[in-house]
């Protein structure tokens, strides 16, 4: 279970204080009377999920990593950054696991497309295409030319190659998937892009990258129990949502995720367009950054310290690391750097952690907030997602707004289809 500590914080309110209102929202969120009370399905989704498609998941996973060398994810926000976190999470930034994962759908850059089309282009590929809407326009192009390339390749047989996740019956990616025989495995109505890491847009490929997709369901539906209480005493997921609008109530806009694992950066990614887009509408909501610490203290690390005081810092420690190594001994000593001998280099990362916390805070005035989580394994994953889920519909429907749709990211693309002239 995740642990929360906000004696770092300094909030000048009483988080119980706002027991009242927790109690009703969350009343909102069981009853489904909520704001976007229509995409509240990863609630329950840990005992809903469809396991028979479960399955389906774990066969074509085990079918790609036979026949691949290359696994193409294709997709964008999220239909993209949830299996990349996870994955780069769980199995760290050099995994050499069979097949290689590539992400692609998730830019215009022609210079990346063409990169990763030269990179795979003597390779054993297989290729998954993701998007709910099925009209996403970065995912489109990307698809065209793997889809062209594909057949290039295989021939008839690049439809057995090629997979497809988007709605169970809408859209011109499944009308697509349909006509040309892809196997399809679903996205669910009731779960929204942000949070759909849990459904087959992150399971299958976290499955093709080796991680046992069973340890994940365990880890999100014990979340669902112990981030299921509305009691702000019993509940660390409700208590995190809360302090975060006593935060911004005392004036700070700015939320810097901190973390101290090189592969955990793209959680931080999937943490900010959790929180962005769930809560920065109506004109609201607290701007979601991130620094992965100790590189970013020889960058960003002179703002947090002494900068304007605009931002909070949540810091993400990890109990356990994937690997430690023991810092070794050497006779000449030219580096000074004895003092270290024998001891773990994760006890160093941690005295550096706790260093900067007490900069930060005591020195710098930089109000903390720590979560802890035991380790980066899929269990914890699962769990974790469940906690942020949680946390973040909670504090959304504090500041009345709808944590679950994104009419802000609309705008961007009406002008982009004026001027490229689309229909
Ligand atoms: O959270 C969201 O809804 C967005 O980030 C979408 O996931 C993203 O725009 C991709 O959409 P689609 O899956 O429809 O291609």
């Amino acid at each position: 279970m995740i642990q929360l500590d906000l004696q770092h914080a300094h909030l000048k309110e009483d988080v119980k204080a706002y027991q009242e209102q927790v109690n009703q929202i969350d009343e909102s969120l069981r009853m489904k009377t909520c704001k976007g009370n229509d995409f509240i399905g990863w609630m329950t989704w840990a005992n809903d999920y469809d396991k028979e498609e479960f399955a389906r998941i774990k066969t074509c996973a085990q079918k790609i990593q036979n026949d691949s060398d290359v696994f193409v994810v294709c997709g964008i926000g999220g239909s993209y950054l949830g299996a990349r976190a996870a994955i780069e999470m769980i199995n760290g930034l050099y995994a050499q696991k069979k097949p290689e994962i590539i992400f692609m759908g998730n830019t215009f850059s022609s210079s990346y497309i063409a990169q990763v089309m030269d990179y795979i282009k003597d390779k054993e590929v297989s290729v998954n295409v993701i998007s709910k809407s099925g009209t996403t326009t970065e995912t489109s192009i990307a698809f065209r030319i793997l889809k062209q390339f594909m057949e290039g390749k295989y021939g008839e047989d690049a439809k057995h190659r090629i997979y497809a996740t988007t709605d169970k019956a809408r859209g011109t990616l499944k009308a697509l998937a349909d006509k040309e025989g892809y196997e399809t495995f679903v996205i669910p109505d009731d779960i929204g892009g942000r949070f759909s890491v849990i459904t087959p847009v992150g399971l299958l490929p976290i499955a093709v990258a080796g991680i046992n997709i069973d340890d994940i369901m365990k880890g999100l539906h014990d979340g669902m129990g112990e981030y299921g209480d509305a009691d702000l005493d019993k509940n660390p997921a409700y208590r995190y949502a809360v302090a975060r609008r006593i935060l911004q109530n005392e004036g700070y806009d700015v939320e810097l995720f901190v973390n101290y694992e090189m592969q955990m950066q793209m959680i931080a990614e999937w943490w900010k367009q959790l929180f962005g887009e769930s809560e920065g509408k109506d004109g609201k909501g607290i701007l979601p950054d991130s620094v992965c610490n100790s590189t970013d203290l020889h960058s960003l690390g002179q703002f947090v310290q002494d900068g304007k005081k605009i931002l909070f810092e949540t810091n993400l420690y990890v109990e356990k690391p994937m690997i430690d190594l023991t810092f070794p001994s050497d006779d000449e000593n030219l580096d000074n750097m004895n003092y270290l001998a024998g001891k773990s280099i994760d006890w160093v990362n941690k005295m550096a952690a706790k260093g900067t916390l007490q900069a930060h805070e005591e020195t710098g005035g930089v109000p903390n907030i720590i979560i802890t989580m035991p380790d980066m394994s899929a269990y914890s994953f699962g769990n974790m997602c469940m906690f942020y889920f949680k946390a973040i519909a909670m504090t959304t429907l504090m500041n009345d707004s709808n944590p679950f749709n994104q009419p802000g990211v609309e705008v961007y693309k009406k002008n982009m289809f004026k001027l490229l002239g689309k229909e």
